[in-house]
């Protein structure tokens, strides 16, 4: 399995520090918000690795990157030249995939718990695709799963006035060998993205979209609001200074894990 990370965007709920920096690479605390997405998908145990940004942003990302190999990792490049929707990133990375299963994660989302790099692992030969669940008190200000006692997917839905479960769809999305074709036959939604929730709905309609709860010891954040911005820094200082551990350090996850 490949990962892709993608991290263009517009930002514009984090206006008007996104006019001039990405999101992606403010500061979570002691690093920069790249660093925890990547760190999720290193302890998935994926080495090849797809970086999407926006134009102007690939230099900056690159500076801080560079090709990976400083993390026994390899590091690639593409451009997203308008944010037309997080289902481009299967198409601007077919080449890069080249026929392999598939991690999409938010450059914005924030996961850690113990056991999550495990329970990842375990999933990364995906038939069909597979998202993750994870429990939240205001399920109607997320995109909702709702899935039967073997975790198929019997419906998924955006922001639902009434919710049919309190699941959560959090941004990390494992897909087989298919994703970049049926990404390739999406239509733009009204507000003219091509939307993650149609590709899943393409592996829904054919029966193969699984589910998995991530446990409740697991801590997810979308970091795209001021707000949310905040609180991560302050729970990610926390608890490094609580626990004696790092978070999101992908230099020592690189040597735990014998990369370099
Ligand atoms: P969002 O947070 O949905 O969008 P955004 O980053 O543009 O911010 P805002 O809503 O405040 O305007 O995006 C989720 C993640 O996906 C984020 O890391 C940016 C990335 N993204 C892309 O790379 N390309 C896209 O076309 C879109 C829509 C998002």
């Amino acid at each position: 399995m490949k990962g892709i990370i993608l991290a263009g965007g517009t930002g514009t709920r984090l206006h008007p520090i996104t006019r001039a920096v990405s999101k992606q690479l403010l500061p979570i605390y002691d690093k920069p918000m790249i660093y925890y997405p990547l760190s999720t998908l290193m302890l998935s145990g994926l080495r090849e690795i797809l970086l999407i940004t926006t134009p102007h942003d690939q230099d900056a990302f690159s500076r801080l990157l560079s090709d990976g190999s400083q993390l026994g990792i390899e590091i690639s490049y593409v451009v997203q030249e308008r944010p037309n929707g997080l289902a481009e990133a299967l198409i601007l990375g077919e080449k890069f995939l080249d026929g392999e299963k598939c991690a999409l994660i938010l450059g914005d989302n924030l996961f850690y718990g113990p056991g999550l790099g495990t329970h990842l692992r375990q999933n990364t030969t995906v038939d069909g695709a597979l998202i993750f669940a994870y429990q939240v008190s205001n399920p109607s200000a997320y995109g909702v799963v709702e899935f039967d006692k073997h975790g198929k997917v019997l419906s998924i839905e955006e922001k639902p006035a009434v919710p049919k479960s309190s699941y959560a769809v959090p941004g990390i999305y494992f897909y087989d060998e298919r994703a970049s074709h049926f990404a390739r036959q999406l239509t733009p939604s009204e507000r003219g993205e091509l939307e993650i929730t149609a590709l899943n709905n393409a592996y829904l309609e054919r029966g193969e979209l699984r589910a998995e709860i991530l446990s409740r010891a697991t801590t997810w954040l979308d970091t795209g609001t001021h707000e949310s911005l905040y609180e991560a820094g302050g729970l990610i200082r926390t608890l490094q200074h609580r626990n004696a551990t790092r978070i999101g350090d992908v230099e020592q996850i690189a040597r735990d894990l014998g990369w370099i």
